[in-house]
């Protein structure tokens, strides 16, 4: 791929995840470390999608999730399991769709712009919880099943021996 990340919004979601993959496996050939991984599949979500927020949420310690990885404005530090979208999605390894984050009981707003957002699991090999993906929209209504599908399979390289 070139230098500069494909604007990918004017493609139908499907066929953006499938460049997203194409793209991501470029990049990351070779590379196993989970940081770096991390970090590279925020970036080039972000710039393909054009979302408010992109990013990683890592569990550390005993059911906490703390900021990873990310692009764009700034993210809430250290979310529990349970809390939030984020720490339902953990605390159930579930993704999870808010299409409008006022009707989501417990949405914790990091950036007072966000309307909507996905949340997925991210797993190892052993099937342990390692992180969450969370993107943040500003329009309500944001993210559907192709977004599901399309993340889910773009973190199935977590589960990947390392
Ligand atoms: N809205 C998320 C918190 C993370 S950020 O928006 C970056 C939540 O409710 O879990």
């Amino acid at each position: 791929m070139s230098e500069t990340i494909e604007d990918l919004r004017s493609f139908p979601r499907a066929e953006a995840y499938a460049v997203i993959n194409r793209n991501v496996d470029a990049l990351l050939d070779g590379i196993s470390d989970e940081i770096a991984s991390m970090a590279t599949i925020a970036a080039v979500l972000h710039h393909s999608l054009g979302f408010l927020w992109t990013g990683f949420y890592r569990v550390i310690g005993r059911e906490m999730l703390l900021v990873g990885p990310y692009q764009g404005s700034l993210g809430c530090i250290e979310i529990k399991f349970g809390r939030g979208v984020c720490g339902t999605s953990a605390a159930e390894k579930r993704t999870i769709v808010v299409d409008d984050v006022e009707k989501f009981p417990g949405h914790i707003s990091c950036d007072a712009r966000s309307r909507s957002e996905i949340v997925v699991p991210v797993t190892d090999a052993s099937g342990a919880l390692i992180a969450v993906l969370d993107i943040d929209s500003e329009e309500v209504g944001s993210f559907g099943d192709d977004d599901k599908i399309g993340l889910e399979r773009l973190v199935e390289r977590f589960r990947r021996p390392r």
